[in-house]
């Protein structure tokens, strides 16, 4: 008994030891590779390097995360995992069922991130009753962008309602500038798609069609409309815009060339990294219609074997949810914190707009996840959605076919 006791005491003292002595490491899968999104994740390689960290960087281009995500697949078969993977909403959920996320419960409940964090996005951070991620922000995905010489020259102000948005775009086209900047991506069309949906349904017609999958909504007059507009979009891209990333989009508002883009606020960190000033060289908007849809990016940590990773992630979760990062990555990326307690004197104009609007969407029932950015449905869901919205935009097939062909697709998804 003496002789456990005492080996178990060694057992304990050596395990202590090599946690003591285990230097932090990080494998991170991020598709944070633009512009500003890559002046955001140096900030974070920078603290974690500053603590000790060493950090292995796994980025997989492409907006919206889908190469990503097969890449994370990939990794997770081979039963190799990165320590640290970008990933949100119900996929984190659905990484936790298959039985690969880490519990780090211990840093949440030692950094007190229940105090600091909204309930809508603590939940998406909890499996279970245990936390299995560390969010990162809070992206706005239904905002309109402009270039303000631009809307200037030729007589326009930010439009308020679709229609408005249409006059101006054929103004535009009529002084030989594209008016919507876009990229032909299927993730890009969906992007537009939820915007033009929340404006046209509302928030309770957003909710029941994107979140609750309700048939009749899915099938409506409203619905079809949303198609209509989305067809008169499709009038106002240039020839190029098949395949386009959303950045170089971004750069063509940027650069004059285009009146318009429809996309999260990751594209206000393309214009601050370009330098522009917003206000002054572009300007911000949330798209027609009341309403906030919300795009949480967050770590999720794999389980992986070895005392330094284990170090790793413990290190980046605090870091991530710390406030220095919440403040300094966000300033950079276009989003908001998602804790609370972040001093937004330093963040422009279309950060406070964002936060105004999230909290009054907060109290008003209408913040709504994102169904084009992974946090409203499962992945199989979204992406029959998906489907259709880009066979649509992509050929000449009528509104009133396209909504039966979603009614049809979200049907065999469930
Ligand atoms: C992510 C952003 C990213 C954007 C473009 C979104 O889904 O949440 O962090 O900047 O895609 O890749």
């Amino acid at each position: 008994m003496k002789h456990y006791v005492k080996m178990a005491a060694s057992a304990i003292a050596l395990t202590c030891a090599t946690a003591a002595f285990a230097e932090p490491q990080a494998e991170v899968l991020h598709y944070w590779t633009s512009g500003g999104e890559a002046k955001s994740v140096a900030v974070l390689q920078q603290e974690f390097a500053d603590n000790g960290g060493t950090w292995i960087d796994m980025p997989v281009a492409g907006g919206g995360g889908d190469a990503a995500m097969t890449a994370l697949r990939a990794r997770v078969l081979s039963g190799n995992a990165p320590t640290a993977v970008q990933l949100k909403g119900p996929a984190i959920q659905e990484w936790y069922e298959e039985g690969v996320l880490a519990d780090i419960s211990a840093v949440a409940e030692a950094e007190g991130w229940a105090d600091v964090l909204p309930a809508s996005i603590a939940g998406h951070m909890k499996c279970d009753d245990i936390w299995c991620a560390a969010p990162v922000n809070v992206h706005r995905v239904d905002w309109i962008w402009a270039n303000a010489d631009v809307l200037e020259a030729n007589g326009i102000t930010m439009p308020t309602t679709w229609d408005e948005f249409n006059a101006a775009a054929e103004k535009l086209q009529a002084a030989g500038i594209t008016p919507l900047a876009h990229g032909g991506q299927a993730w890009q069309d969906a992007t537009v798609f939820e915007a033009v949906a929340l404006g046209i349904l509302g928030p309770d017609g957003f909710r029941k069609a994107f979140v609750d999958l309700d048939m009749d909504t899915l099938k409506s007059d409203g619905m079809v409309a949303v198609f209509d507009q989305m067809r008169t979009l499709r009038g106002y891209v240039d020839d190029n815009f098949s395949g386009r990333d959303w950045n170089l989009a971004t750069a063509m508002v940027i650069n004059g060339e285009a009146g318009f883009q429809i996309m999260g606020d990751w594209a206000k960190g393309e214009f601050i990294a370009a330098g522009k000033v917003p206000g002054d060289d572009f300007l911000c908007l949330s798209t027609p219609g009341d309403g906030f849809l919300y795009n949480v990016d967050s770590f999720a940590m794999f389980d992986v074997d070895g005392a330094d990773k284990k170090a790793g992630q413990e290190l980046l979760a605090k870091l991530t949810v710390g406030k220095n990062f919440q403040k300094v990555f966000n300033l950079n990326k276009g989003s908001i914190p998602a804790r609370t307690d972040v001093d937004l004197a330093d963040f422009d104009s279309c950060a406070h707009l964002s936060s105004d609007d999230m909290s009054a969407s907060a109290d008003n029932g209408s913040l709504l996840p994102s169904y084009a950015h992974g946090m409203a449905l499962r992945g199989a869901q979204a992406g029959a959605i998906t489907d259709v919205v880009t066979a649509h935009f992509n050929s000449d097939m009528s509104s009133a076919d396209a909504v039966q062909m979603l009614a049809d697709a979200v049907a065999n998804s469930m």
